[in-house]
């Protein structure tokens, strides 16, 4: 194949990806709302996300830094996808514990504080943290 069309059809099929994934996160809730409950210091009665999870990277609060959470969180459990992943963190922390933290030290009833539209925003949000 003629190298530059080679080179274009990459560039084209990278974009694509890129496209793809947003439109996915973008589909499931809305990023920007999802970022606003996330940064709330209370979500109704429960302690808000922002007051254990930093986004800098390395930096823990309580919780885990969510830097770069998008990326791992397809890897954490075989065959669980990122979006069924996070949604699991949000409504029962304990299926899988973090290395390093302890079971049970997550708020445990996001699930039912939390409506779904808030929940699929906050996925949303987490899938930006590449
Ligand atoms: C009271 C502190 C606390 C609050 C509030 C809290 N978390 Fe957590 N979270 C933790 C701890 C501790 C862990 C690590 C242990 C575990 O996995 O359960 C964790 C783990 C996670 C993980 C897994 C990260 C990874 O690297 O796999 C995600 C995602 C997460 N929390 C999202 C959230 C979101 C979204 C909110 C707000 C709706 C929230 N957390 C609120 C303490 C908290």
């Amino acid at each position: 194949m003629n190298r530059n069309l080679f080179l274009v059809l990459s560039l084209v099929s990278v974009l694509l990806a890129a496209c793809g994934k947003a439109v996915a996160a973008k589909s499931l809730g809305n990023p920007t709302e999802g970022e606003a409950i996330f940064n709330q210091a209370m979500i109704h009665e429960a302690p808000g996300c922002i007051t254990c999870h930093s986004v800098e990277p390395n930096k823990v609060l309580i919780g885990p830094s969510l830097a770069g959470v998008a990326t791992r969180a397809g890897q954490r459990v075989p065959g669980k996808s990122a979006v069924d992943y996070l949604r699991e963190c949000i409504i029962n922390p304990n299926a899988y514990v973090v290395e390093g933290f302890s079971t049970g030290v997550m708020y445990q009833s996001f699930g039912e504080v939390l409506d779904e539209g808030e929940i699929n925003n906050l996925i949303a949000y987490l899938l930006t943290l590449e």
